[in-house]
């Protein structure tokens, strides 16, 4: 076993400086820009509800409506694919898909909006420009602050209802649709670092969606740090993964300083903040995810997890339930031994980002956990190890 894990790690050592990315696009301006969105007469642009990648071509959706930066779609379209593929190139752009119209044969690492339509609310965040709003909820996120409820305040549709479409009347800065609720897109950010953070746009555009509303800013002074797989995930295992930076110890930032961490868990607790802060029971803030005594209320997020009891037997990354890294640096690509004093479970070892076929956005289908019952596909077990016996 030891000898394998060794040559293993000499193997990746090598392919990993080839297999980190950063976010920069490349390819002919003409595959994303159109000049004057007419060719031959016309329209190039295609955007909006059905919008969507289809043989090489972006069509569907309204041809009418403006694109700021003269793209030739909006953040749906782009991202969206009539087919399975969750990468469609384009010569040597290479387009990551985060909607499909048919369902995903291989979802990337924040899962696909495919779940949302296809099986209904509680499969992924109900986002503008695929879906309506959640029934169950009437937008509001579970978990949220009380100080940053949203309900028809400055702070909607962000804090309230990420499918509220683009450009509608709204206090506080340009609604520009739910994409833009979480993310900063910078797409020509060309820094080089392997641990992507300001330079690169933050990972996966990240930054502080705060900020830039409040401030009219692309360029955000918080936002999320890691490192990104070169495929999105498309491939993974334990070899070949993003690493996502954790946090210990934050209990809230307070209005608009999120992301102070760079941490993964921070985008998530900017609209579910319940369900992490250490002892929130103060004024304002609603319940967290202790209480007064110390106790665990909610599962822990952003905590570390013990080199003891049966925690002590999770010793290998396990791509289906990725833990966080508190202060990633580039030796940490691809990691595969877990190491208590440096990772955490976290939002995300849970979730998918965007949507998925489970319920609740889960990784896996928690109806299929049950106690006595070994079962790979159950993430419950990689951490409680021993619950499976
Ligand atoms: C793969 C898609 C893609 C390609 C290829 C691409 N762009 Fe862009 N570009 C974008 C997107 C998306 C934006 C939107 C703003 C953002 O995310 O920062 C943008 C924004 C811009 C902007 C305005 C914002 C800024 O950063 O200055 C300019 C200018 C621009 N692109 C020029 C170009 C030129 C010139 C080329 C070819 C050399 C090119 N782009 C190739 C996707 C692309
Ligand atoms: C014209 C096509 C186009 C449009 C419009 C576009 N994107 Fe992208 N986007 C791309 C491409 C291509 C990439 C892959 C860049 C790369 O190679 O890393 C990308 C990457 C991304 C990423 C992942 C970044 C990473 O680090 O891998 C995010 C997040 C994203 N886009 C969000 C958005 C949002 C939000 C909008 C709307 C404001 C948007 N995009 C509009 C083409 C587009
Ligand atoms: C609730 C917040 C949120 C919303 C809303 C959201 N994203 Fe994301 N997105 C994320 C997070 C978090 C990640 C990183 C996922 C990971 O690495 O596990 C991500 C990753 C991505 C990526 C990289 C591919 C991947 O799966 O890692 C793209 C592209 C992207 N988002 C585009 C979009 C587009 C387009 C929309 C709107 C249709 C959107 N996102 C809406 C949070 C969000
Ligand atoms: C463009 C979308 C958007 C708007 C508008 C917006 N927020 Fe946020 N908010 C977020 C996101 C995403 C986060 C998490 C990342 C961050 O801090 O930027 C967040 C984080 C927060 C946090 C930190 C929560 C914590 O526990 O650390 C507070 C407080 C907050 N928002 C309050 C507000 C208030 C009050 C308003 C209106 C004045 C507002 N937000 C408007 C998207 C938004
Ligand atoms: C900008 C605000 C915002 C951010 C940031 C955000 N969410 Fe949400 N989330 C919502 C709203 C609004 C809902 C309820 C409506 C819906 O499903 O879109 C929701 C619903 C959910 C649900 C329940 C799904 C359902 O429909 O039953 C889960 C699970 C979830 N979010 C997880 C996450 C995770 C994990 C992250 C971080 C990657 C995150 N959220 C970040 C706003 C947000
Ligand atoms: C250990 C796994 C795990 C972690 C970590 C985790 N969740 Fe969950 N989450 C679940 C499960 C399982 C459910 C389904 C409902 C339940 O069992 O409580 C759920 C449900 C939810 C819901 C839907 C609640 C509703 O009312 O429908 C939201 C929102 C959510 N989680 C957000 C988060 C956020 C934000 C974080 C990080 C602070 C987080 N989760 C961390 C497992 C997890
Ligand atoms: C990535 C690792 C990880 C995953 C996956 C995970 N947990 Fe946990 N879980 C932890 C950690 C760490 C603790 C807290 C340990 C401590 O007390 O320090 C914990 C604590 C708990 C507790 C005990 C809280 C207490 O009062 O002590 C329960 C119950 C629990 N988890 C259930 C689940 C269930 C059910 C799932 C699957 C939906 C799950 N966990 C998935 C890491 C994980």
């Amino acid at each position: 076993m030891k000898a394998t894990q060794t040559y293993c790690f000499a193997v990746l050592f090598l392919f990993c400086s080839f297999s980190i990315s950063t976010a920069a696009v490349t390819g002919d301006c003409v595959n994303c820009h159109t000049m004057h969105n007419s060719q031959d007469g016309s329209a190039v642009a295609h955007s909006g509800i059905g919008a969507g990648w289809n043989g090489g071509e972006i069509s569907g959706g309204d041809s009418t409506a403006s694109q700021g930066n003269l793209l030739v779609a909006g953040c749906v379209g782009c991202h969206s694919n009539v087919g399975s593929d969750t990468i469609v190139t384009i010569g040597t752009t290479k387009v990551p898909i985060v909607y499909n119209q048919a369902e995903p044969s291989l979802p990337l690492a924040g899962g696909n909006f495919y779940w949302v339509e296809a099986s209904g609310d509680a499969y992924g965040h109900n986002v503008a420009g695929i879906s309506s709003a959640d029934g169950a909820f009437a937008g509001k996120p579970p978990g949220t602050l009380a100080f940053n409820p949203g309900e028809g305040l400055l702070c909607s549709p962000c804090h309230f209802d990420l499918s509220v479409p683009q450009g509608t009347g709204w206090t506080w800065g340009t609604n520009n649709g739910g994409c833009e609720a979480c993310h900063v897109p910078r797409h020509h950010a060309n820094g080089d670092n392997p641990v992507v953070g300001q330079a690169e746009g933050w990972y996966r555009f990240l930054g502080s969606a705060m900020y830039r509303a409040s401030n009219n800013e692309m360029v955000t002074p918080t936002g999320v740090v890691g490192i990104e797989d070169d495929d999105w995930e498309q491939t993974v295992s334990a070899a070949d993964h993003n690493v996502y930076q954790g946090a210990v110890g934050y209990a809230g930032a307070g209005a608009g300083g999120g992301i102070v961490d760079g941490a993964i868990g921070q985008i998530c607790i900017g609209c579910h903040g319940q369900f992490h802060h250490s002892y929130a029971g103060t004024a304002n803030t609603g319940s967290g995810m202790m209480d007064a005594s110390g106790a665990w209320i909610r599962h822990p997020a952003d905590v570390l997890i013990p080199g003891t009891g049966e925690y002590a037997d999770f010793n290998t990354y396990d791509p289906l339930t990725p833990v966080g890294v508190l202060n990633v640096s580039a030796g940490d690509a691809n990691f595969q031994a877990i190491d208590n004093s440096r990772n955490v479970v976290n939002c995300i070892s849970c979730h998918r980002a965007h949507g998925s076929p489970n319920p609740d956005m889960l990784r896996w289908d928690y109806n299929n956990c049950q106690t006595g019952t070994a079962n790979v596909e159950c993430g419950c077990f990689s951490c409680h190890t021993a619950k499976d016996q």
